[in-house]
This record gives C-alpha cells, structure tokens and sequence, in this order.
C-alpha cells in the first residue's frame, strides 16, 4: 500500500479544502497535538506515523519531529513525502515491533500517537517505552481507535478488495468489544472479485462475516495463495488510564480533542459564512483548540489522553 490513509489527508496528499469537514479536523488535529504535547518548538515523537501523520503537519511548528514506525515500507513513504513537502525538520526511523526504541531516557520533550500503540504487540509495554524517552514534565497524547464504535452490529464484517483482474483480498474483522480485542483475518484470492463473491454468497445475498464458514473456506482452498491473522489488545480509555498512573506518569487527563472541536464549528457555519483561507481557520482553531484540549471529557466516550510524565 503506498498511501495507508488512500491518500486522503489535507495537506500531505491534497490542497487544503474549507469547505470539507475532514480538513478541519486536520486543523484541529494539528493544534490539538501542538498544544497538548506543549510543542511548540520543541522535539518530538512521532509514534507509528503511517503516511506521515500528524508529523508532517506539525513539523512546520515544532523543532524537530521523530517519526518511529514498525513498518519500513511506511517509514520510505513517510521520508519520501517530507522530501516532496520540502520539509527538513522531521526524520523517520524503523524499528522492530516488540523492541526498544532506538532512543535514550528522557530524550523528547513530547510524544504523540495516532492510532498506533493499540497496533503494537504489548500496548502496556509500549507505553512504559515512551514513559522513558520522554523527559521528565514532557507530555504524551494519545489518540486510539474506540472499538466501541463498532457497537450494534459492525462487531464482525468481511470486506471484498479487488487486486487485480484475477485476485482479491477477503478481510474479516472479529471484535470483541469488551474484552478489549479484535482479530483480523487477510485471505489472498486467486480469483476476480466477481467469482468469489458468487462462491460465498450461495446462501446469502451479500457478503457478510457469517457465510464466511470453514466448510466453504476449504472448498475455497485450491484458490487461497495467502493467509493473514492479526490480533489485537485494543485498550479503552478506561484501561488506558490506569495504565498510565501505574507507569508512573504523575497526571493523566483524557480531554476532548481538537478535531472534535473543529468539526462542531465546522457545523456552526452556514454556507457562505465559512471561513475560506487555510491562514483564518488556523488563527480561530489556534486559539480555541489550546483550551479545548485542557478540558476533561467523559472517560466512557474514549476521549484522547494527555499523560504528564
Ligand atoms: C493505523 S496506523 C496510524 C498511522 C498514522 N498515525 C495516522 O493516524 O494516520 C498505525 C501505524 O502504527 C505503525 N505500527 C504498528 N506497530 C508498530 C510498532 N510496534 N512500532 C512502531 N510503529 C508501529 C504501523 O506501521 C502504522 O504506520
């Protein structure tokens, strides 16, 4: 996958748009771990960044960013889109899954983590790594994927992505939501799309996790050239949150988060009334999203997390 974010991201992938409600919690996004992580001007970390994010849009306020991820396709794509940004102030460093960070105690005056501590094999573990690069007083914030939003019927789903004219992926998601993990399932194809949606669907009429059996996977057999399993601890706020105290940082504030601010004003403005410029929408957001990220939010609603070390 070149792009793992389908090269929909503001700014690093496209022209900033006001008038899209995604751009704006980019925006705030951009404040939010600005502000949260006190990083203005200073150097931080960029834990698991993916196509670059958010250390390519932070980096233009900051020192200096770090990016760290377990994949090296992901950091080449990273680098790669630092250099066609023109952005010289941000590094992308591989490192195995499961092992240390490649940094000393206390070495980053900020943390920030987008979606990925619950992609590490022990999240715990990974929490205690970033306890130690960051130096004492500097902040962490954590963004993670809730699986409670998957709640009421998007629990288990299969998902058909056609490769080619001859192959396709079937992706299942098994999620348990309360114990706090999910499996993924990848299965390779030999096979247009067309073909194996016939074959799972002779007793259904769209493709669902259910008729996905193990009777019909080994007929399917013959035409599986690849398999994939990947399962995940998937921490709430709830888990989180003690985790951190017990890690030893001396406060821990889940609190809402720029992005949710900014799609709220996004919704306060009429068409027409909107602000159009990249510079207008930065200066109210700039401002406000410096508050917003102080205010405790609700820890049943998943809130991002500040933690202080
Ligand atoms: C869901 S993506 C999030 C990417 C980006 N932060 C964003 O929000 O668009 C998770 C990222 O974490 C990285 N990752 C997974 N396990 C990791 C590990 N053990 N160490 C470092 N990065 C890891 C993945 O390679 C991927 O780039």
């Amino acid at each position: 996958m070149d792009s793992q974010s389908g090269c929909s991201l503001p700014i690093i992938y496209q022209p900033f748009d006001a008038n899209e409600e995604s751009h704006w919690q980019d925006r705030g996004s951009l404040f939010d771990y600005l502000f949260s992580t006190e990083g203005a001007g200073k150097r931080l970390l960029d834990f698991g960044p993916g196509d670059g994010w958010p250390s390519l849009i932070v980096a233009p306020f900051v020192d200096e960013v770090v990016g760290v991820d377990g994949s090296l396709h992901r950091v080449e794509i990273c680098a790669e889109n630092a250099r066609r940004m023109g952005i010289s102030n941000v590094r992308f460093i591989w490192v195995k899954p499961g092992t240390p960070l490649p940094f000393q105690n206390n070495s980053f005056d900020g943390v920030m983590a987008a979606s990925s501590i619950e992609q590490t094999p022990d999240p715990k573990a990974t929490l205690q790594e970033l306890y130690r690069i960051l130096r004492s007083g500097g902040h962490l914030r954590i963004g993670y994927e809730d699986l409670g939003r998957y709640r009421n019927n998007q629990e288990q789903e299969a998902h058909l992505d056609k490769i080619d004219d001859h192959m396709c992926w079937l992706t299942l998601y098994d999620r348990h939501i309360d114990q706090e993990f999910a499996r993924m399932y990848r299965i390779a194809f030999s096979l247009p799309n067309e073909k194996v949606i016939k074959f799972f669907l002779e007793n259904g009429d769209s493709l669902s996790f259910d008729l996905i059996t193990i009777p019909l996977l080994e007929k399917a057999f013959p035409s599986i050239t690849e398999t994939l399993l990947c399962s995940l601890t998937h921490p709430s706020g709830k888990t989180f949150v003690p985790w951190l105290k017990e890690i030893g940082f001396r406060e821990v504030v889940p609190s809402h988060s720029g992005a949710w601010f900014a799609e709220q004003l996004f919704a306060q403005y009429s068409e027409g009334t909107r602000p159009s410029d990249i510079d207008t929408i930065d200066s109210i957001l700039r401002s406000l999203v410096k508050i917003v990220v102080q205010m405790a939010a609700p820890i049943n609603e998943n809130p991002m997390i500040t933690a202080i070390k």
